[in-house]
């Protein structure tokens, strides 16, 4: 991503902010996974979407009208030893030149300088709750400069959260960050189909997950968006299954849900196919009605449309459907309106995607589902889940769980499948299994 993109990203926000206010947000930290190690770091999504600085320790501050500068980042100073042991890091120098801050401070000294730029502000924006250290420090700083109001300074009156505008913003994906997307897509969506090819009965699930590793990496993506899914049979009815130990069995189904990351922009497929390369009759049946509920939902993606009406179109299939094999008995309006469907399809149609993989952005407006505008990004990922224990339903069901996931982005006359490289139907499925 260009540095003229989160250039561009400060001055909206800074629109938005106005003068007289100020906003604050600090970065991830380095998380402690066991004594001396930590876990991989991973910059805090609002954080990076507005600095691009990738390193934990760090505060940006953006103060509109400013005039010795607007943007403003604390960050660790640039020590020799700390890059002898833990590699480079940009320090304050870095910070202005390579990160477009147009004044930096070291970290350290945030308690004495934050405070001076809070005086007489109206507002102050930032997140809320997220980071409990920030939210304690303002507060001190706060009533610190309130204490100095004998002296005519004002102390801001106003917290509002930064995430409302900073999501709205998220949302709407740009033509770089679709390109990102597109990337990890593409990336993943090979993965996927290395995993197909790859598979057989009596490999471990891990085997697998380790054929997707290899693949995101060897084509140039290091991090995974989310921890892959990969589950054997049964072991695909709990939704978020990442043990990934059990070995595969002749005759089960395989379900991945994995993903890439492409400079902090996530990719979120899911494909289910048979362990051995071929659908049993009943697989067959239940796959393909999870199919026919993703493609017709996939065709209520279009500006315009609510959110909501391709999770609708989805649980009329579904329903339909299970009433048609036998796995629900009665009329398939009650059973809708009932929800009698959710002992099989629990979850949602899908989620909006982005830097996160349940990226931000709101669902509803003024109470109404969202409308849908060009720029979204979202999946569309129907499932059933049939439990291993469910009386209710013949033997031959059981224990299958089926989910079929892909990204779309909202285009401005419909959309994009930006995952649809990897095969869904059966046809194709088994003739890419076998040829393997
Ligand atoms: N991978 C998480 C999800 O599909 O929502
Ligand atoms: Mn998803
Ligand atoms: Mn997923």
């Amino acid at each position: 991503m260009k540095q003229t993109e989160f250039k561009s990203r400060r001055k909206q926000l800074m629109a938005y902010i106005g003068e007289d206010n100020i906003a604050i947000i600090s970065s991830a930290s380095t998380r402690t996974r066991n004594r001396d190690v930590d876990y991989p770091f991973r910059q805090d999504s609002d954080f990076y979407y507005l600095t691009g600085f990738n390193e934990p320790d760090a505060l940006a501050v953006f103060i509109p009208g400013r005039e010795q500068g607007e943007y403003i980042l604390f960050c660790r100073e640039y020590d020799e030893q700390k890059a002898l042991w833990e590699g480079a890091h940009a320090g304050l120098e870095g910070a202005t030149k390579s990160y477009g801050a147009d004044d930096s401070f070291p970290i350290d000294d945030v308690a004495d300088i934050l405070p001076g730029m809070l005086e007489n502000k109206g507002k102050v924006f930032y997140p809320m709750g997220r980071d409990s250290n920030l939210d304690h420090s303002l507060l001190e700083w706060l009533t610190h400069i309130r204490a100095q109001s004998r002296s005519g300074i004002t102390a801001p009156g106003e917290l509002v959260s930064l995430e409302h505008v900073l999501h709205e913003m998220r949302l709407f994906k740009s033509v770089a960050e679709i390109k990102l997307m597109k990337q990890a897509a593409e990336v993943s969506a090979l993965a996927h189909v290395r995993a197909m090819q790859q598979c057989q009965p009596g490999l471990f699930e891990y085997q697998v997950e380790a054929e997707l590793i290899h693949s995101f990496m060897q084509q140039g993506l290091r991090a995974v968006a989310y921890p892959s899914i990969v589950a054997g049979g049964e072991n695909a009815c709990v939704l978020h299954y990442i043990e990934n130990t059990a070995k595969l069995k002749q005759g089960d189904l395989l379900l991945i849900d994995a993903g890439a990351e492409c400079d902090h922009y996530a990719a979120d497929i899911t494909r289910t196919f048979p362990v051995n390369g071929r659908f049993s009759e009943a697989q067959q049946q239940l796959y393909q009605l999870v199919l026919d509920a993703q493609l017709a939902a996939i065709k209520q993606i279009k500006p315009g449309l609510p959110w909501n009406l391709a999770h609708e179109t989805a649980v009329e299939v579904l329903t339909k459907g299970l009433v048609q094999l036998g796995l629900l008995k009665g009329k398939v309006s009650k059973l809708i309106k009932d929800e009698v469907y959710k002992q099989f399809f629990m979850h949602r149609i899908g989620h909006w995607l982005g830097m996160d993989v349940h990226d931000v952005g709101d669902y509803k407006v003024d109470s109404e589902w969202r409308i849908l505008e060009p720029g979204m990004v979202l999946t569309i990922e129907p499932g059933l889940y049939i439990p291993p224990d469910c009386k209710k339903v013949d033997k031959k069901w059981r224990g299958m769980g089926i989910r079929i996931e892909d990204d779309v982005l909202v285009t401005r006359d419909g959309y994009e499948v930006l995952t649809a490289s990897v095969p869904k139907t059966i046809a194709e499925i088994e003739s890419i299994m076998q040829a393997a």
